[in-house]
């Protein structure tokens, strides 16, 4: 049997916050197999699709209810011209993409279709304008051609490639990391920037804009305090971008799959950290928003390995075990309990990218460990934040530690209450005492998501290896709930 810790839990009353569902966002860049190959199939293809739409992947993502799809990018955003990706596919022009392994981009995903996309979906678009490479006419004008509703040079374009009423999108990107690849600024150069392509980037009727600033790298806190001291109104949210590498080396990020236990703990090291990055730059935010007007926008997260051995190094794919689980449900905690400040963010990517919640090979799809997190944590969308108070015993290895359990809990509309518990611990189960005398329950279930070891993963030979069953390790005692965390393991209640 393995070695057993203990951990008390206080559920305490409703924050008065709710938490987002925009915080379970996800991101499709045009960058290897996410679009093409991973959304969009050939023209003729045999997979079943709609207007080139991948069925499955479609129907894979509203089953977690997706409420938002970030795009075109990433980098690629700061140097894609929308005007090429509009009109008769054939006629598109081509470009490379220079960022991502140096392909030629033929254009045939574009507006339209990414907007169809997410009307497939019944996703809110999230849309990264170009700050780096485009103009502010550019952008405006794009805006204009998406949202306004009359008779226009750019809405008449709209109508003249079939699209009649415009899709009022919301979220909108004034530039993607504009201290890096979107044009390598200062802070202040770009806070001085943002006010001019936000100023254009208008309001039409019935459309108003969410505009969303170019934020920090980590640990940037300059750039969040600069943004925030310079931009002032007319920003809806300010991002933050944060990876977790498993050796904390960009020159060698570790496997996606082969990693012994002391890089297994380095990675849960480096997740950890999300919480000091969002609470500092929360900290600065609140010095000048107190009122918490503006979100924390953290559009780009996720595990960042070396790529799957004899794929393509621009295309960044890699596979997807137990740990990168463990990494989603620890990410998530952490934005479900400063959802005060985090009102949206975006996980890097959705297909066949980074920590992706889907990999496709031809017809056949599979979802990893880290889609099947989102699918338990649907239930925290839009319900009311519940605070916790406890104190995590460690887990140690070769002298060092960090806390084993972190967890978050909500209320949803219909009174019942859900919590979702990450042991890191490879070894331990911790026995949880859950004091839940401040609401009324009489009954609790619950989903579990482990395998048996953490590089354990999904391949197309074996694609349920790690999925989600029953958990039965949780019984009712008075008020108490005892739970019995199993080692590696995401666990979410449900308490009625
Ligand atoms: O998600 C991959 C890349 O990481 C994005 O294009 C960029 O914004 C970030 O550096």
């Amino acid at each position: 049997a393995s070695a057993q810790s203990e951990l008390s839990v206080k559920v305490e009353k409703e924050t008065g916050v709710v938490i987002s569902k925009h915080i379970y966002g996800h991101f499709a860049e045009h960058l290897g197999r996410c679009i093409y190959d991973g959304f969009w199939v050939d023209k003729n293809s045999a997979i079943p699709n709609k207007g080139r739409i991948r069925l499955d992947v479609v129907d894979a993502l509203k089953k977690i209810k997706i409420p938002n799809l970030r795009w075109p990018g990433g980098c690629f955003a700061d140097e894609y011209h929308w005007r090429d990706g509009i009109g008769p596919s054939p006629l598109r022009p081509k470009m490379v993409n220079t960022n991502w392994g140096g392909v030629t981009e033929d254009n045939s995903f574009g507006t339209h279709e990414f907007l169809a996309l997410c009307e497939m979906l019944a996703c809110e678009p999230y849309i990264a304008g170009n700050v780096g490479s485009g103009t502010v006419e550019e952008m405006a004008k794009w805006v204009e051609y998406l949202n306004f509703d009359g008779v226009s040079p750019m809405a008449d374009l709209r109508k003249q490639n079939g699209r009649e009423k415009p899709w009022k999108v919301s979220f909108w990107g004034v530039g993607n990391e504009s201290w890096g690849c979107g044009g390598n600024m200062t802070a202040q150069y770009y806070s001085d920037l943002y006010k001019r392509y936000a100023t254009y980037a208008r309001n039409y009727t019935g459309a108003p804009l969410k505009k969303i600033a170019s934020g920090a790298n980590a640990e940037d806190y300059n750039w969040t305090e600069t943004c925030m001291k310079n931009i002032r109104g007319d920003m809806w949210g300010l991002t933050l971008h944060y990876y977790t590498l498993p050796t904390g080396n960009w020159g060698k990020k570790g496997s996606a799959t082969n990693f012994d236990e002391s890089q297994y703990f380095n990675t849960m090291k480096n997740c950890l950290r999300m919480e000091e990055i969002v609470s500092k730059h929360e900290a600065i935010m609140d010095k000048y928003d107190p009122q918490k007007r503006i979100a924390l926008v953290v559009d780009e997260w996720g595990v960042w390995t070396d790529v799957e051995p004899g794929t393509n190094p621009g295309f960044l794919y890699q596979q997807n075990s137990l740990r990168d689980a463990l990494i989603a449900g620890t990410t998530l905690n952490i934005f479900n309990n400063h959802a005060s400040r985090v009102k949206m963010a975006n996980l890097a990517q959705t297909i066949n990218v980074l920590q992706a919640l889907i990999l496709t090979e031809k017809d056949k799809m599979l979802l990893t460990p880290t889609y099947h997190v989102f699918d338990m944590y649907k239930v925290h969308h839009d319900a009311k934040q519940l605070n916790l108070s406890f104190t995590s015993p460690d887990y140690e290895l070769d002298g060092k530690k960090i806390k084993a359990v972190n967890a978050s809990a909500s209320i949803d509309s219909s009174g019942v209450i859900h919590i979702s518990f990450v042991n890191l611990d490879a070894h331990k189960t911790i026995a949880v005492n859950t004091d839940l005398s401040a609401f009324k329950w009489t009954s609790s279930t619950g989903t579990i998501l482990t395998a048996n070891a953490v590089n354990d993963h999904n391949t197309f030979m074996d694609p349920d290896k790690v999925k989600i069953s029953k958990f039965n390790g949780a019984k009712k005692e008075k008020d108490q709930l005892l739970v019995n965390l199993p080692p590696h393991a995401v666990i979410t209640l449900t308490l009625k």
